[in-house]
């Protein structure tokens, strides 16, 4: 434990390394309440994730950067070296317009005049907006297959499940109990925009704390601007609970599948990066991998990832929902100088870091429970795959998933057809259950660390009832269940 948290947070160093490539995980940046109707991202917001890309450019791109991506254009955008995407939405596909305007901004007058299109005619005409680079961004639409890669929790009636479960579960109902009288004291200011003070309650926890948060930053005349710090800081770790707990429970694993297919997302990023370069490559297989990925979406896809991958193990921060316009990094390296195209899969180290919010400093933190600050390519490849969901087959079965693209994955009566075996994909299935099992065991030490966390935040900031903390402590959070449609972000 004391070795998990010790190396929990190193500050990264900038000893010399290789970067070969890269995978970034954003989430949107300060946006309108949900409980006001359809979100759209804010000025603030946008210049968050801005901020974000800024932060980004900066480590990968820069020429000066230690971490500078091997062989990656510093000024002008190539398209083949960065793949993007996000879910066709306002909101998360926004995010990702804003970031990658900053990872490769305008070029600049004189560079657009350079580059000016000379036409026969003796004519020429500079490119538009100061030399505004154009870099591409798919968006993914729910109806599509490849939605399940970075919105694997949307028409998974598996995963709904699982999350009421959760909602009847005994600890779910005591917090309900527990925290009743500090949602209704908040009543009045909220007067005009709940029915009654009985509306206010646990069930509603990420809801409600979104309301306040963001009615305290943009509006001034709102009633809410009567919070204390404190009240916000107890509705902030309630939602916390109440998101944590419907993302993730060890022992009901299909509360995070939309984690798993982002894992094989990330693991297929990674791996093509590996496998497109020279030695590895088939001859059949020349075509280069992007360089750097970059994904927009929900805190909810967070929160079941850092319940998968273990990282609750080496910080309890994690427990808690990730601030506007983080990112997760996931990085390919060599230690030491590598100016080789070969590349040496047994040399090759994975490294993965989280920037909360766009204040906080870059940390890097162990996955998997690992006592090592980052892991050897082959080990982070062979547990991303035993938890990872790698095909949309297998993802429409586990979800028992009524989406349209799912229909191929059918047999006559309308079943699921479970994933068959012979192409590795089971060996995926398979190895996702021992994880599960070793989880299983590892989250009891989750419980304890959270039990410590409330009874720390309490003790020292006295904020939720005492008694409440205390029962509330013994578990990982509880969830509300909201229905995770293409708003839950
Ligand atoms: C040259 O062609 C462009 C595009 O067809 C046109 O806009 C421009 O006026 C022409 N210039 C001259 C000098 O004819
Ligand atoms: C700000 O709060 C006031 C008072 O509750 C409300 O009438 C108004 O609609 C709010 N404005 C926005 C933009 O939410
Ligand atoms: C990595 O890519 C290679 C080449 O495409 C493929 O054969 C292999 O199965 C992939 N491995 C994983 C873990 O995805
Ligand atoms: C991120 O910041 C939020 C708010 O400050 C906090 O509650 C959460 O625990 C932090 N998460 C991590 C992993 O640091
Ligand atoms: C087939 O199953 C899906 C998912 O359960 C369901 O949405 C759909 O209505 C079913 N279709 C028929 C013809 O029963
Ligand atoms: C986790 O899931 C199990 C199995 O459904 C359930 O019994 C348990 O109550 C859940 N954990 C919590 C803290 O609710
Ligand atoms: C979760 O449980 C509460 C109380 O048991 C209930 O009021 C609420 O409707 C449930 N939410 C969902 C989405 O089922």
């Amino acid at each position: 434990m004391h070795t998990a948290l010790a190396i929990a947070g190193l500050a990264t160093t900038a000893a010399a390394e290789t970067v070969h490539g890269a995978l970034v995980f954003v989430r949107h940046g300060d946006r309108t309440a949900k409980h006001l109707g359809p979100t759209s991202l804010t000025p603030v917001g946008a210049s968050e994730v801005f901020e974000a890309g800024t932060f980004t450019r900066a480590r990968y791109l820069s020429s000066s950067s230690p971490h500078h991506i091997r062989g990656m254009s510093e000024a002008q955008y190539v398209s083949s070296q960065v793949y993007a995407s996000a879910p066709d939405e306002p909101v998360l596909f926004q995010t990702a317009t804003s970031f990658l305007q900053a990872l490769y901004p305008p070029l600049g007058q004189s560079f657009a005049a350079t580059q000016a299109d000379k036409l026969a005619n003796g004519s020429s005409v500079p490119s538009p907006l100061n030399g505004y680079q154009y870099v591409m961004l798919h968006g993914i639409n729910a109806d599509s297959p490849e939605t399940v890669w970075i919105k694997g929790d949307v028409g998974c009636p598996t995963m709904t499940t699982a999350q009421q479960d959760f909602n009847n579960s005994a600890v779910f109902q005591t917090r309900l109990e527990d925290t009743r009288a500090f949602y209704q004291s908040l009543y009045p200011m909220v007067s005009e925009l709940y029915d009654a003070a009985t509306d206010l309650d646990y069930t509603k926890a990420f809801d409600i704390f979104d309301l306040f948060n963001v009615q305290k930053i943009h509006n001034s005349s709102s009633p809410i601007q009567k919070v204390s710090d404190d009240q916000l800081f107890q509705l902030r770790t309630l939602a916390d609970s109440a998101e944590f707990g419907a993302n993730w429970n060890a022992s009901q694993p299909d509360r995070a599948l939309h984690a798993r297919t982002f894992a094989a997302a990330v693991l297929d990023h990674l791996n093509q990066t590996v496998s497109t370069s020279s030695s590895s490559a088939s001859s059949t297989n020349t075509k280069a991998a992007p360089k750097l990925t970059v994904l927009a979406g929900s805190y909810d896809t967070f929160l079941a990832f850092f319940g998968l991958t273990r990282l609750t193990e080496a910080s309890p921060d994690f427990y808690g929902l990730p601030d506007y316009a983080s990112t997760m990094m996931f990085e390919l390296f060599t230690p030491g100088g590598n100016n080789d195209d070969n590349l040496d899969e047994s040399t090759l180290r994975v490294r993965y870091m989280l920037r909360n919010g766009t204040t906080n400093p870059l940390r890097q933190f162990p996955l998997f429970g690992s006592k090592q600050a980052d892991l050897p390519w082959t080990q982070f490849r062979d547990e991303m795959q035993k938890i990872g969901i790698s095909t949309t087959a297998e993802w429409c079965s586990s979800c028992d998933s009524p989406s349209d693209f799912c229909a191929a994955f059918r047999d006559g009566n309308n079943n699921s057809v479970s994933v068959q075996a012979g192409n590795g994909e089971v060996a995926v299935a398979r190895g996702a259950w021992i994880a599960v099992l070793v989880v299983m065991a590892v989250a009891i030490l989750g419980n304890l660390i959270w039990a410590a966390m409330w009874l720390f935040r309490g003790r020292k900031e006295s904020r939720v009832p005492a008694a409440a903390v205390v029962k509330t402590a013994g578990s990982t959070g509880t969830g509300s269940v909201r229905s995770y449609g293409k708003e839950s972000v």
